[in-house]
């Protein structure tokens, strides 16, 4: 049953439908290769190849600034991410499955459209976003006790893709998590659950699936407390 169910669904992908239209049958979903939600697509393969210049990514950035701040900081209350630290290659990869249409983001759309941005600026801005760093402080959750955020981000395992220090994984393009704002993260868990954010890998999707709300608070709570994983003792 669990077969026929996701096949329709592997079917519907291969039609151009959304692929994540059924939540009871995304929930069941394969894992790993060939997966259309963590697809590797011909433009992040070429940028992925190309040599991220630090300081004409400064520059480039200044197209980026008027959402994501002077020093990629972000927005305090989450509405936008904070870029400095984040792996060059989740970098590369999200703005490019933005480009593929892969996730959804209208706002930004016409700033990081291939009208906008060469693929060689991408990698530029890419390299400088991940060694800047900023004197701003992110968005923290409410509540300065992270024991039970601690307890879920360890007993659900997302510490073997994201990290203990929050770090995420370069190689794999796992974003680093520690000192993103509250905000940010905790829409990003809701979205990735509720199947609104569509590129995420099966294995990220499955492991907030059941999670509720308030779970997802104390994680995102956890999360926003840690320092930038460069600083933390490994
Ligand atoms: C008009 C506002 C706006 C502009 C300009 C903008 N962004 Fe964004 N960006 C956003 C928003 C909003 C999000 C979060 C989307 C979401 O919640 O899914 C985002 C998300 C991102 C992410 C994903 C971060 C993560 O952790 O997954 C990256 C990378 C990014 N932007 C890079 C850029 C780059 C590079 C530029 C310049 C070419 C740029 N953005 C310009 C609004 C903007
Ligand atoms: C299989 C590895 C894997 C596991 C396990 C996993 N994640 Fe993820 N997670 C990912 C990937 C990959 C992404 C980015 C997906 C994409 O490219 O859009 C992501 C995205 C996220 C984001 C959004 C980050 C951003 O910058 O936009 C948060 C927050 C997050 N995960 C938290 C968690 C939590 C909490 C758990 C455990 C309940 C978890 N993840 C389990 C791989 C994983």
């Amino acid at each position: 049953m669990r077969r026929v169910a996701w096949c329709m669904v592997a079917t519907l992908a291969l039609a151009g439908q959304p692929v994540l239209a059924d939540r009871t049958d995304a929930a069941k979903g394969p894992d790993g290769a060939g997966h259309d939600w963590y697809r590797m697509t011909p433009e992040r393969a070429d940028i992925l190849k190309l040599k991220g210049r630090p300081d004409p990514g400064r520059e480039a950035f200044r197209g980026c600034r008027g959402c994501h701040k002077s020093e990629g900081e972000g927005l305090i209350d989450g509405t936008y991410p904070r870029l400095t630290g984040q792996h060059a290659s989740v970098i590369i990869k999200q703005v490019t499955d933005v480009r593929a249409g892969i996730r959804v983001n209208p706002k930004m759309e016409p700033f990081a459209s291939d009208h906008a941005m060469s693929r060689q600026e991408i990698a530029d801005i890419a390299a400088f976003l991940s060694a800047a760093e900023t004197t701003k402080e992110n968005g923290k959750g409410p509540d300065p006790g992270t024991k039970e955020g601690k307890a879920l981000y360890e007993g659900r395992m997302c510490h073997t893709c994201h990290g203990a220090r929050g770090e995420g994984d370069r190689i794999q393009a796992y974003p680093a998590v520690a000192g993103q704002h509250y905000g940010y993260l905790l829409r990003e868990m809701e979205h990735i659950r509720d199947r609104t954010r569509s590129n995420s890998h099966p294995n990220m999707v499955r492991a907030v699936a059941n999670l509720s709300r308030q779970q997802l608070e104390e994680i995102a709570n956890y999360l926003s407390r840690l320092p930038d994983f460069r600083k933390a003792a490994p």
